[in-house]
Order: C-alpha cells, then structure tokens, then sequence
C-alpha cells in the first residue's frame, strides 16, 4: 500500500481524515502531529490518530523553529495583515508544508494530506508550500475533496468501529498556536454582532483585567526580543508568558473583516497578546533607532511581507530579497522598551538604546539647547524655495483660488 503523510491535528476533521483516506484512497497513513503550542487536544493526538487507524503517529515539537524562524522575523518586519492580523495561523503553515515534505521523504511516502477546506487561504498555504518543497508529492485534502458534516463524520468513524466521545461542538471554528489564536465562523457570521464572551479564550475583557497596570520590560538585540525584565529568556518562554500576561490585562483582541485570498470576506476574531506586546515594542525602538526615510520605506516592505506570508508564498525568491532588506534595517534595533499593560492596552512609556538617534540636547527646549536655531531661517527660505516660485509664476494675482486649492470649502 502507498504511504501518506497528514498533517493531523486530533480535531475530528483529521481523525476522520485518517481513515477515509486508509479506506476510501487505500493509503498506509502516518498522521504527523506538529506541536506548536497552545492546542488543546496535544494531550490526546497519539492515542487519537492510533485509534482512528493510523501505521503510526509521529509528534514533532516545533514550537522553538517557529518562534525562532516564523514568528520572530515577522516580528522584525512588522509584518501585520491588512494593519489588524498578526498572521499566527499564516507563519505556521510552511513550517508545517516544510515538515510534512520532510517526513513523508522519511517515511518513503508519496503523498501528503491537509484537512484544508477549499475556502480559506490555508489550503492555498500548504499546496503552494509543499508543491515548492517536492512536486513530485501528491496532495490530498478530503475535507476539501468532500465536506462531510459533522454528525456524518461521527456517523463515519462509528461505522469502522471508531467511538471517540468529541463532546459538545465548539461555537466557533478554532486555530491556535504560540503566536496567536483565530477563531471565526458561528454568530461571528454576522459582523454587526459583537462576539459573545466564549469567543475570547486567551485574554480577559478589559472589565475583567485587573485595575492595576503591569509593567515590562522587553530587550531586542537586532529587532529580535532576547530579555524580560532584564533577564534573558528564550524565545518560546517569552512568547509564552507575554500571552499569559497580556492575555490577563485584556491585551491582544482583534476584530477583523478580513480580505481573503480566495476573494471572500470575513470576520474573523483575534488573539495575540504576545505579538501584539512584542509589535508595538519594536515599533517603539525602531521610532529610536531607523532615519525617517528607512522608517517610511520599511513600512511598506512590512505591509508586502504581511501579504506574501498570508498569501502563502513564504518559499519564494521575493521572500528572500525581503527578508535581506529587514534584516539590513534591524542592524540597530536593539535597546529596551518599557511597556504598560493596563485594561485592554499595551502602551510604550519608556524606550533606550545604545544606537538611539534621539539627541536631548537638540530636542530640549532647556538652557541646555545644542541646536542653533538661527540656522533655521536659511534652512526654511531653501526649502519653501520653489514653492514661493510656483505661487508667483502661476497664482499671481488669483490670492482667491490659491486659497481655494490651499483650503477646499466647497463654494464658499
Ligand atoms: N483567517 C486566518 C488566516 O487565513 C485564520 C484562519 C484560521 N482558521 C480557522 N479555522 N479559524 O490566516
């Protein structure tokens, strides 16, 4: 029998996934768990997938390479989907594409499988990724290939003798890892509607936060985090404590109409205190250390960055030339940044830095002022040069309509 890798969660789409695709495709299956933090059927995803059928279940902990490979350099781009998105579920799935081309290489498999619908963008994810790793690779998505309900998969699984209780149907369709956890589908359906309470699980509502504000302190060599609080920590048990953290103090929601890959529309609710922590951060230290100009372009490689990741064209030569441009902009973003984490909200309110562009002694409006503000005045008669020019030349005499280009009020 021909082997398949899947890239098998323990939620009940995979788990019936192994054994249509043992039964109805005639494939050995080899269910690969990817760990990256945050799932809650990791506990149960051996005993799961072995139940369901499959030659074995392989669990790989990738939780360090995610962070370290995905996360973080998303982080140093500011790399955040349509200005809302922190793209938890997106960094993760060519890590995931990545491994399951790997073990299938292992495990002398000729095919790959995802429990991707064919609606979102994941499955554009995977297919892409995996097709650029080894086209030689079949790829089989059964819940793309035929959606079958939910009572039917559990009808499904009983009729091979499969009798795993899955309990109640969560409300909401989930998707969580370290970075962040997505949630859509169910009542936030209708983008009028405020999600109810069940659709947050990782962060308190900003009622519910403690009324005293935390405070923190984030170290970034590089544009990478690498202390809290003085203390240098590795990057999952930051990441990790940031959430538990910022998910305490409210911090981390987003409420998002988000544009598709696939031309849909949709609502969709996020939770990524961590990320949202370490964003706003970076920001701060980079407002420090980059010139105007590197700060203005670097925003829209951010955004461009943001959309190849969430578009699924992580392995791709563009990918590279972006990932040098950033990395050349973070060669001084490093220093500290003080954060507050109060109801709802993470605000900088302190930031230093060796390579800091901030001078005191210019900015101040102190005795102490190192500026020489008479060099101002030949400064400004260069700069408004060709603009008093164009107002001879072309509005003399029409003082009227220059006010009405300067300041349009209609026919007034
Ligand atoms: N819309 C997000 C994305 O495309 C998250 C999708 C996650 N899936 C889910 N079942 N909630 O990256």
């Amino acid at each position: 029998m021909p082997k398949l890798v899947l890239a098998y969660s323990g939620g009940l789409d995979t788990t019936t996934a192994i054994k249509w695709l043992a039964v109805e495709r005639g494939y050995e299956v080899i269910a690969l768990n990817i760990d990256l933090g945050r799932s809650k059927e990791q506990p149960v995803v051996e005993e799961r997938g072995l139940a369901a059928g499959a030659l074995k279940v392989r669990v790989i902990d990738a939780k360090e390479d995610f962070v370290r490979y995905f996360a973080f350099p998303a982080l140093a781009a500011g790399a955040v989907y349509q200005d809302a998105y922190p793209l938890a579920t997106a960094l993760a799935r060519p890590l995931m594409a990545k491994l399951l081309v790997d073990v299938a290489h292992e495990e002398g498999a000729t095919a790959v499988a995802h429990g991707c619908t064919g609606k979102g963008n994941d499955q554009v994810r995977f297919d892409v990724g995996i097709q650029t790793l080894d086209p030689s690779l079949e790829i089989v998505a059964p819940t793309r290939e035929q959606a079958m309900a939910r009572e039917t998969q559990i009808e499904y699984l009983k009729q091979h003798g499969i009798d795993i209780p899955w309990g109640d149907k969560g409300p909401f369709s989930i998707d969580e890892n370290l970075w962040g956890r997505s949630a859509e589908a169910g009542v936030l359906e209708d983008p009028w509607q405020e999600p109810p309470a069940e659709a947050y699980e990782w962060t308190r509502s900003a009622e519910e936060a403690p009324a005293e504000p935390a405070y923190l302190e984030i170290g970034y060599e590089h544009g990478m985090p690498v202390t809290l609080d003085g203390a240098e920590i590795n990057p999952v048990d930051l990441v990790e404590r940031l959430n538990d953290l910022g998910g305490l103090h409210g911090v981390g929601r987003v409420d998002h109409i988000e544009d598709r890959l696939v031309g849909i529309k949709s609502r969709e609710i996020y939770e990524a205190p961590a990320a949202v922590i370490l964003l706003v951060a970076h920001r701060a230290l980079e407002a420090m250390t980059l010139s105007k100009q590197q700060i203005k372009l670097k925003k829209y490689i951010g955004a461009e960055y943001a959309e190849l990741i969430y578009n699924g064209l992580w392995f791709s030569p563009h990918h590279q030339d972006i990932a040098a441009y950033v990395a050349s902009t973070q060669r001084h973003v490093s220093g500290t940044v003080r954060v507050r984490l109060h109801r709802g909200n993470a605000t900088v309110v302190g930031r230093t830095a060796p390579a800091s562009l901030y001078d005191r002694g210019l900015a101040t409006y102190d005795r102490d002022d190192t500026y020489d503000q008479s060099a101002a005045v030949g400064f400004i008669s260069i700069w408004g040069l060709q603009t008093r020019v164009q107002a001879r030349r072309q509005l003399l005499g029409e003082l009227p309509e220059t006010l009405k280009i300067a300041m349009p009020r209609g026919d007034a």
